[in-house]
């Protein structure tokens, strides 16, 4: 399967500084660059920029004059958020004040990604970039409190999305593979939580895509598409899918987990449900969101 298969044909030359380059989203950032024309990327690793450090951020930005910043640094430890609270919201919240600043002093546009947990929950339909928020946990909130700051710059876009896994990632979704592969028993597979997973380098299409047209300021949701599923749902057709690829492959069944009553000590409450719809940005862009299923091909 080609790994990379969007290409731009208009010529628009854009330099782009990305933040949290060493991280899940931001390696695929670096390696989807190299096949995209027209833009040059100065990946930063936290070693080379400290996005907490706003006199760092200046100098870079003052240095490599870029057209975009795309901030992927992030406290992304939910679970720990709600202990580190002052942590999460330094790296997700505060620190996007000296970055803006450094972004405006150039001219900068921002994109920032942002997350499904900014809301509760409590909706049955996908969430638009119309529907209120009201996190649950302390890192939706620390998300949210970023997404003020960087909506308050007439250069800033936020990209919120959820669930997003490639072979790079050390979440559950892209352990999958290898666990039914590996594992001596079966596999019980939480199948409460309906969200949407996100083949990275889809999002990356789309983040790149916001470059090439020059997108400057706005909200976006941007997930696969096709409704959603629980982690149970997804275990099933990655399942499925090595199965048609290799008839004769050995692995462990998938069983759903009884539902908890009780979050577990040391975890965050999560919504129950989070599907975000990608239409707004889908159309701005001309893009087609690949069905969640998609993505699955190129990790088993
Ligand atoms: N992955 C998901 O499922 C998901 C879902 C919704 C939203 N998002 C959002 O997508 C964005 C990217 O997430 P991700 O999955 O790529 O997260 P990730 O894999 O945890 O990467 C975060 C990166 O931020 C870097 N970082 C931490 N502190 C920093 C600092 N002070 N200065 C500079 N960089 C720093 C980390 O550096 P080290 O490598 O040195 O630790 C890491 O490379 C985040 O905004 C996240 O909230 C992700």
């Amino acid at each position: 399967m080609n790994a990379f298969p969007f290409l731009f044909n208009t010529f628009v030359f854009m330099k782009v500084l990305l933040t949290g380059a060493n991280g899940g989203v931001g390696t695929v950032v670096c390696q989807a660059a190299l096949h995209t024309e027209g833009i040059e990327l100065v990946p930063c690793s936290r070693q080379a920029l400290d996005v907490l450090d706003s006199r760092a951020l200046a100098k870079a930005l003052l240095s490599h004059k870029p057209d975009y910043v795309i901030n992927a640094a992030a406290f992304t430890h939910v679970d720990r958020a709600e202990t580190e609270v002052e942590e999460a919201f330094r790296l997700n919240a505060l620190c996007l004040k000296g970055m803006v600043d450094a972004c405006n002093q150039v001219g900068a546009a921002l994109i920032h990604l942002s997350t499904d947990y900014v809301f509760d929950g409590e909706k049955k339909t996908p969430y638009t970039e119309e529907d209120k928020e009201n996190p649950i946990n302390m890192y939706g909130a620390s998300k949210w409190a970023g997404e003020q700051v960087v909506l308050a710059y007439n250069l800033g876009t936020v990209v919120r999305t959820s669930w997003v896994y490639s072979l790079h990632s050390k979440n559950f979704l892209a352990a999958i593979p290898r666990l039914l592969r590996t594992k001596d028993e079966p596999l019980y597979v939480e199948n409460s939580q309906k969200n949407s997973p996100t083949f990275a380098l889809h999002l990356v299409e789309a983040l790149l895509a916001l470059v090439k047209k020059n997108v400057r300021q706005g909200l976006y949701h941007y997930t696969n598409a096709g409704g959603g599923c629980t982690r149970y749902e997804f275990a099933c057709h990655v399942r499925d899918r090595i199965l048609e690829k290799e008839p004769g492959a050995r692995l462990v069944p998938v069983y759903p987990m009884e539902p908890v009553l009780q979050d577990p000590p040391g975890t965050a409450p999560r919504p129950l449900y989070s599907v975000m719809s990608p239409d707004k940005i889908a159309k701005q862009l001309g893009l087609t969101v690949p069905h969640w299923q998609e993505g699955i091909g190129f990790i088993i």
